[in-house]
């Protein structure tokens, strides 16, 4: 029989470190570019993020506390997401800096932005994958006593997608290749993916 650590996190985890963020992990990142009012670009990456759904596409991240990257949303109603690799790794990392929001993102992770297609943001020149994305929602959460909390769930729907042709031999998306990066718990966990990793199971009926 296993020995279970039970907590209750209203009370405490009792532990060296929360392993919340060690449980749900590895996580994608949101590398997330988005453009002030003023024209300023802005680069930030979010752990807490996902794809919500196919069709349309719908993808979305958590801001813990109203930042930069939500305040150019709301105000905007454009961001872009970028795929964070190991090459830029160091990049990603830069790009979490907490400084003002005169100071453009790009330039301090040694990034260059370059032009959407249908939305303001620029992308991520170096990056293989970016979305385009048109705000759909912005939530903010509640707990379980429909106290509001200080954390925003925004929400938009692809409109472009580009993807490094060179990640597309036969018309498959190789993920391997595009050697994303994912987040892990602790102050800096990080995981990348290799082939042999893989494992295949189809869907019961499929
Ligand atoms: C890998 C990584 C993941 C992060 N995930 C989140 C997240 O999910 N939510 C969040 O609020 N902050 C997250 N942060 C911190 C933000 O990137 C940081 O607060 C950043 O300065 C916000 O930028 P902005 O104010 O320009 O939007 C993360 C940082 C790193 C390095």
């Amino acid at each position: 029989m296993a020995d279970f650590h039970i907590y209750e996190p209203r009370i405490g985890h009792g532990l060296r470190h929360d392993p919340l963020n060690a449980i749900i992990g590895p996580r994608p990142i949101g590398w997330i570019s988005s453009q002030s009012p003023e024209g300023v670009p802005n680069l930030a990456p979010y752990s807490f993020f996902n794809a919500f759904n196919y069709r349309p596409p719908i993808i979305g991240f958590a801001s813990i506390g109203w930042k930069d990257s939500v305040r150019n949303i709301e105000a905007m109603g454009e961001f872009a997401w970028n795929l964070a690799t190991r090459p830029l790794a160091e990049a990603m990392n830069a790009s979490c800096a907490p400084v003002p929001p005169d100071v453009d993102e790009f330039m301090l992770a040694g990034v260059t932005p370059a032009p959407s297609r249908r939305i303001a943001p620029p992308r991520v020149l170096e990056s293989p994958v970016s979305f385009e994305c048109r705000l759909t929602q912005i939530v903010r959460l509640k707990d379980a006593q429909g106290g509001d909390v200080d954390t925003w769930l925004v929400l938009g729907e692809v409109v472009v997608v580009h993807i490094d042709k060179a990640l597309l031999g036969d018309g498959v998306y190789d993920t391997v290749a595009a050697q994303p990066i994912l987040r892990g718990g602790g102050p800096a966990d990080y995981f990348a993916i290799e082939e042999g990793q893989r494992f295949r199971m189809v869907r019961p009926g499929a």
